[in-house]
């Protein structure tokens, strides 16, 4: 069995529509992996030139309030049925991570369907957002916004340049944001004002995240005018519905907003990651330190930090809670502070990803 990035990316789909799809398109849900506007690409494991595993990976540059990272993300993992349980998914796997630690990215992401899986190859949740649960009986406590339609492809420029003022975000291009808008299965809606995008909200994503709405930009009175938009549209189909919103779990003047509203909120995990490159994070460590510490890699693929007088040992998940803990907490931080006698600044990063970016 040969497992390789492959450069023809169409050859991973029959596999993942099969196992995924129940046979429906699956390319156009992640125009970033299969698209014109291509940054990712797919590993399969074949055998005599039948693809029997495979998985899609996508790089990314995150940006947050204090820092920017390189992310890779993985997502779309498939065995054929006859061919499961002989290691092929964890060997495609460790090749699309191996390809992710080669091009830069010191994480891999993704979002389990079956998190024991990864668990057992070194994931771990990390990461926090702030996930709001909105009963369609809130739309008329939000403000009225005269001009709220569907978004059409005249408003994609004017959607990206308000999505790239988001501090907490993987960084797009315009040609990436113009390929994500039109995603199959989502409805993005606008508020316009003087003929200009003033805000969006995108809501559903087909199997990914019905019901969710995962990604929103502009200006607060605006955001909140396209939910009270969507969330009427939802109360007339079923009174009883609730729609959710994700947001990053840093308060932004819309989730703030919502809170004034009393608005049901809870902190929730980003997603499960694993640490790709050891070095570099504890290079990140170090450099976030007040007093000079230095470290050294084991060879049980720990880390050794000291400051000279004292030392510590962390293991690669220990470090991945310093910089990405799950739900904001500073446990693991704080253990390493007070051990080192060290503030650790601008720790922990609080990257958030924005439902598009997902594969
Ligand atoms: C999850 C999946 C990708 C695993 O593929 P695989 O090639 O069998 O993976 P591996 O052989 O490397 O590992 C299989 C593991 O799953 C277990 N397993 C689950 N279902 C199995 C099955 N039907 N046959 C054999 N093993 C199975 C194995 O015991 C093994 O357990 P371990 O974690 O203790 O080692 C595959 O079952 C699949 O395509 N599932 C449906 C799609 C899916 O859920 N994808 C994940 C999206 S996030």
């Amino acid at each position: 069995v040969k497992v390789a990035v492959r450069e023809d990316v169409a050859s991973a789909l029959p596999l993942m529509e099969n196992v995924l799809r129940d046979g429906r398109a699956l390319a156009a849900d992640y125009p970033l992996v299969f698209g014109g506007a291509r940054s990712g690409g797919v590993v399969t494991a074949t055998d005599a030139g039948e693809v029997l595993s495979t998985c899609a990976f996508l790089e990314r540059t995150i940006l947050f309030q204090n820092g920017t990272a390189k992310i890779g993300l993985i997502g779309s993992v498939s065995t054929a049925e006859a061919a499961r349980g002989r290691g092929l998914a964890s060997s495609v796997l460790e090749c699309a991570e191996n390809e992710l630690r080669e091009s830069g990215c010191l994480f891999s992401f993704l979002w389990a369907d079956s998190p024991e899986f990864y668990a057992k190859r070194g994931y771990l949740p990390l990461g926090s957002e702030r996930d709001y649960e909105l009963p369609t009986s809130l739309a008329g406590r939000l403000p009225v916004y005269e001009d709220v339609r569907e978004a059409t492809a005249g408003d994609f420029a004017g959607m990206h340049s308000l999505y790239s003022k988001h501090r907490q975000r993987a960084d797009r291009t315009p040609l990436e944001s113009a390929a994500l808008f039109p995603t199959p299965g989502m409805r993005v809606f606008v508020a316009r004002a003087a003929s200009k995008v003033e805000a969006y909200i995108c809501f559903g994503r087909g199997d990914d995240l019905p019901g969710v709405v995962h990604e929103w930009a502009g200006e607060t009175q605006a955001v909140l005018g396209c939910l009270r938009h969507l969330l009427e549209a939802e109360g007339r189909a079923n009174a009883a519905a609730t729609v959710f919103l994700m947001s990053p779990s840093e308060a932004l003047p819309v989730t703030e907003q919502l809170d004034a509203l009393g608005a049901c909120s809870a902190t929730g995990v980003l997603g499960m990651g694993k640490l790709l490159n050891l070095a570099a994070v504890a290079a990140e460590i170090a450099m976030a330190s007040d007093v000079g510490i230095t470290w050294r890699t084991t060879d049980s693929g720990a880390c050794v930090m000291t400051n000279g007088a004292c030392e510590i040992e962390l293991s690669a998940r220990e470090m991945s809670r310093m910089l990405l803990p799950a739900a904001g907490e500073r446990e693991q931080i704080a253990r390493v502070e007070e051990h080192l006698g060290a503030r650790l600044n601008g720790l922990p990063w609080a990257p958030f990803l924005w439902g598009l970016d997902s594969i």
